[in-house]
């Protein structure tokens, strides 16, 4: 399915209550593919490729974070989602953060999982702006293939190689303009460290406890206050939870939206 170019996918029954996930950097919505089949059958699942990544083609840039943010209201209202969680990881997390800062819809609940709160510093900025120099002088493919290891943990690359190559394989062929303006976004995103503290949403928040990007304990530090909320960190996953260990992510998903 399209809808303002951008492709979407939807699992389960349409009478179930809707959650939307929002993928990370420089993945795709596959990332979720532990969660379109198992959860499928307790919700009404949505995926969605981000403009310019997996299916998406890259609109004209630049774009930002509320960008982003807006391109998730329009998919909620299109599909005419009543009440849906939303659930994003890390960059995810950064476009449900900034969703919640522009938009006044009011999710009935929402997942951060592997995220932060805090900008880019200047290290980071720089960083940033190297690989978007790399993917410029037409290294996209190189900048992949080293990025998306460092977002797993050494248990998992040595017990399941598989998974890690599975998921350079799926993402390779990004468009390059894609993969830049998702750094620039990122490079450009708003500090929402202050803004999470209004949150007043049942709020999930689940990490990886060898997680080196967004470490367990700067995440409890920053969403540990929000208001209902719920702090989970998974033994032995690393900076993508919901493809490292989708079963407990899945189970911890479930118990906590039983009673939300
Ligand atoms: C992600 O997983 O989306 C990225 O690693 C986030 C980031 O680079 O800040």
């Amino acid at each position: 399915m399209n809808i303002n170019d951008l492709n979407i996918s939807t699992f389960g029954d349409l009478n179930n209550r809707p959650l939307i996930f929002v993928h990370g950097f420089p993945l795709n919505s596959g990332m979720w593919e532990n969660q379109t089949r198992e959860l499928s059958s307790d919700f009404f699942v949505v995926t969605y490729d981000l403009r310019g990544l997996g299916k998406s083609p890259v609109p004209q840039i630049p774009y930002t974070m509320f960008d982003h943010a807006d391109d998730l209201l329009t998919i909620i209202c299109e599909l005419d989602l009543k009440g849906p969680i939303i659930g994003g990881l890390s960059m995810g997390g950064y476009i449900l953060q900034a969703f919640l800062m522009r938009h006044d819809f009011k999710p009935s609940g929402i997942i951060l999982t592997n995220t932060r709160a805090n900008a880019d510093d200047n290290v980071a900025k720089l960083r940033r702006s190297n690989g978007i120099g790399l993917i410029r002088s037409g290294k996209t493919r190189e900048f992949i293939k080293d990025f998306i290891p460092t977002c797993f943990c050494e248990k998992t690359k040595i017990l399941n190689p598989e998974i890690v190559e599975k998921l350079i394989e799926s993402n390779l062929d990004s468009d390059p303009a894609g993969v830049a303006g998702a750094l620039f976004a990122m490079l450009s995103r708003p500090d929402t460290t202050e803004f999470v503290k209004s949150i007043d949403i049942p709020s999930l928040v689940i990490g990886g406890s060898d997680d080196l990007v967004t470490p367990a304990s700067m995440m409890e530090e920053t969403f540990g206050s929000i208001k209902n909320v719920s702090f989970n960190i998974i033994p032995d996953s690393g900076h993508l939870s919901p493809i490292e260990k989708g079963t407990e992510f899945n189970e911890i998903v479930r118990k906590f939206f039983k009673n939300f």
